[in-house]
């Protein structure tokens, strides 16, 4: 099927079958009624025979069904045209791998991209040739539940990590049957929702929108996502649904974006409740004028293509391009010529959750893994007699939001992890999470006496984060801290292990705890990556993508600040009139890039930084482990300009290399700066070259920036 033969095929279509081509019903409508919500349960007029029209569906499948609906579809479709199935693959299908913020702490794009390949052989094999992902949401605000679904605070890193998971999903060729169509999302500032509550307007400029949010889409663009999703909320007044210029001038015209525009869930009738459309017809209208091509989960648009057509004659054109859009997907695909992909059971019982795959998400959990604290307690000896207790203690409930297929029942919790790995378990007590009773708290303690060591799992449970779990205090529950400061009050050593979606106010555990060992929400392997951890099989080398706040008064505070004309630490001898609160310090309690390792390494200029023929600029650095155990260290580069036309963030990461490191080894490395990491969105001049005197930095976190180079960019 080539383009003459689309523009061919959409000439014999009815305007209904067009605006149906562009029309995403819930795989609910077609018996799959076990199929969760992902979105506001709204009531859907299409009748029975009309929702055959539908272009593509959305939600819970398998490859049984997948054939059962499209077969039917087939028998129906009055020019032959095949169904398309899509729904939300984010950190794996069934082998579940950690939650992308999780991921993103690996500073590792090549555990993304394992992760993408892995959901595609699974996802593609129950029959899904669509996945709504990569979120590359930029976020500043861990109240937004969404934050586990993005990667954090920097665009640089959600660009890169973006990249890697369209081309893991991708591949070169989507005609080949393990591959899925990528997403990127939520186009543009959905993680800026104001107050972190979830669908909330934002506000943004455009020196932010083109330095910080435009760019984490580029990787995806570049190479080729085939959709980008628009976002639900409105942006400086303007619903991005109907954001003509986000969605024509911006993503198409500035980004190069040329695939397919699809809308969230029931986002075209949200446009009334926006206050910017009248009714449906109005909503429909504007929606497709603004570039949306898929109308997800609602159906004003082939409710009212009549009448819109009727008065506006013009928009065919815009609803031809469309179509011929959704057509040609269904063609890269190889859709028309096997519209079942190749779907089978068998395939489908045989590729879902392999060792393979399972090996996989071990090493992105181990890899994911922060060690915040570590009071030379870490990691245990196996034969350390162990009290495992806490709401995560043994409970496969880890795979964290957005975990499609994946089953509680395969996750190996922190129990299984630790016998698995040998550990000497002397008691094993699950509490709840929200409320732990004072004689359970009783029991844990008189076991602890029997124990060295108590493991005590912490955190949030999972429905307190992803779509719309936002939180107003970002705290982990009271009774969780309690137990730990009573564990701490008894002489108790304790090691935390947080299992969390989002960065918490650790500010009620860190007094009493001994270690702090950040696992996320590990996935389907979590429990033996834990206990990898734990026992130093693995040597944590996870940094922090998104800060943890001083609690939510602190919020936002993110690594790349703008600057100030009083910065107070600068102002040390000023003690009031600067930039300062009265009662927290001014840097999170945990900062961007941040990570711990139970090795130690060292970073050192090896020279100075020189200038390539091509443009970009060699930084030779000597990199050395001088503990006693293997690791690896993330080398982060940042850099600050001194003075520019424009006042410029205090830091910006440019790049970063993660490399093993034998206990004892030294290495000389050079880190290469492509010469865009000096372009900068100017307002009133666009992308410019930002010429001038820099700082560059070379560090293990954002915060202490021991090494330092001065270079003037001409
Ligand atoms: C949800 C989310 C979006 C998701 C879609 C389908 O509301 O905002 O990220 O892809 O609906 O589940």
């Amino acid at each position: 099927m080539d383009n003459n033969q689309i523009r061919a095929l959409i000439g014999k279509m009815t305007p209904e079958e067009k605006a149906g081509q562009l029309t995403q019903l819930p795989t609910r409508l077609f018996g799959n009624n076990e199929s969760e919500l992902t979105g506001t349960d709204n009531r859907l007029r299409i009748t029975d025979e009309e929702k055959w029209l539908a272009g593509s569906l959305l939600g819970r499948l398998d490859a049984n069904s997948m054939r059962h609906i499209q077969k039917e579809n087939m028998s129906r479709s009055r020019l032959g045209i095949p169904m398309m199935f899509m729904t939300d693959i984010i950190h794996g299908y069934r082998t579940i791998f950690p939650v992308p913020l999780a991921l993103s702490c690996s500073f590792d794009t090549s555990l993304a991209w394992r992760c993408a390949r892995c959901s595609a052989e699974e996802g593609s094999a129950a029959g899904y040739q669509v996945t709504f992902s990569p979120m590359v949401d930029l976020v500043r605000d861990p109240r937004w539940g969404r934050v586990m679904e993005s990667f954090g605070e920097d665009s640089k890193l959600s660009c890169e990590f973006g990249r890697a998971m369209v081309q893991g999903y991708q591949g070169n060729d989507l005609k080949n049957p393990s591959t899925l169509a990528a997403c990127a999302k939520h186009f543009v500032g959905y993680g800026a929702a104001e107050g972190g509550r979830d669908y909330n307007q934002a506000d943004l400029s455009d020196y932010t929108l083109y330095n910080q949010y435009f760019p984490s889409f580029q990787g995806c663009i570049v190479n080729n996502v085939k959709l980008v999703m628009a976002a639900f909320e409105s942006v400086n007044g303007i619903p991005a649904t109907a954001n003509k210029r986000f969605l024509k001038k911006i993503l198409r015209e500035e980004l190069g974006f040329n695939g397919i525009i699809i809308s969230d869930w029931n986002a075209l009738p949200e446009l009334i409740c926006h206050g910017v459309a009248e009714n449906e017809k109005d909503a429909a209208e504007l929606a497709l004028k603004s570039g949306i091509q898929i109308e997800m989960a609602s159906d004003i648009i082939f409710k009212h293509i009549r009448l819109i057509l009727e008065e506006n004659p013009d928009l065919e054109k815009i609803l031809d391009e469309a179509v011929e859009k959704v057509l040609t997907l269904k063609a890269e695909l190889g859709l028309f010529e096997d519209p079942y992909r190749g779907v089978s059971r068998e395939n489908e019982q045989k590729t879902l959750i392999s060792i393979e795959k399972r090996r996989a998400a071990l090493i992105a959990a181990q890899e994911s893994s922060v060690l915040l604290k570590n009071e030379g307690i870490l990691p245990l000896k196996k034969d350390c007699p162990i009290v495992l207790t806490g709401p995560y203690a043994d409970s496969g409930d880890i795979l964290g939001p957005w975990s499609v297929d994946g089953r509680i029942e395969d996750a190996v919790s922190v129990l299984e992890g630790l016998k698995n790995r040998g550990g000497k378990i002397i008691d094993v007590i699950q509490t709840g999470s929200e409320n732990i009773a004072p004689e359970m708290t009783e029991s844990i303690l008189s076991s602890a006496k029997q124990a060295d060591i108590v493991l005590l799992t912490l955190g949030e449970p999972v429905s307190w984060s992803g779509e719309a779990g936002s939180r107003s205090l970002i705290e982990i529950p009271k009774d969780q801290c309690k137990l730990l400061q009573k564990l701490h009050k008894n002489g108790v050593k304790t090691v935390v292990l947080l299992f969390n979606g989002r960065p918490l106010d650790l500010r009620s555990i860190l007094p009493w705890a001994d270690a702090i060992l950040e696992m996320w929400f590990p996935g389907t392997e979590g429990g033996n990556a834990a206990a990898d951890l734990v026992y130093g099989n693995v040597n944590p080398s996870g940094h922090l993508t998104m800060s943890f706040p001083y609690g939510s008064g602190q919020i936002p505070v993110y690594y790349n600040r703008g600057r100030t004309g009083r910065p107070a630490e600068y102002l040390q001898s000023e003690p009031r009139y600067k930039s300062q609160y009265l009662d927290i310090p001014n840097e999170p309690l945990y900062s961007f890039g941040f990570g711990m390792s139970y090795t130690e390494y060292c970073v050192r200029k090896n020279g100075e930084i020189k200038k390539k023929g091509n443009g970009n600029y060699v930084i030779p650095i000597y990199v050395s482990n001088i503990g006693n155990m293997d690791g690896k260290i993330v080398v982060q580069i940042y850099i600050h300009k001194i003075k520019s036309i424009i006042s410029r963030p205090v830091q910006e990461l440019v790049t970063w290399e993660k490399i093993l490191l034998k206990a004892g080894e030294e290495r000389k490395i050079e880190i290469v700066l492509n010469s865009d990491v000096w372009n900068y969105w100017i307002p009133g001049e666009g992308w410019t070259k930002d010429i001038g005197d820099y700082i560059i930095t070379a560090s293990t976190d954002s915060q202490h920036k021991d090494v330092k180079w001065e270079l003037t960019v001409k």
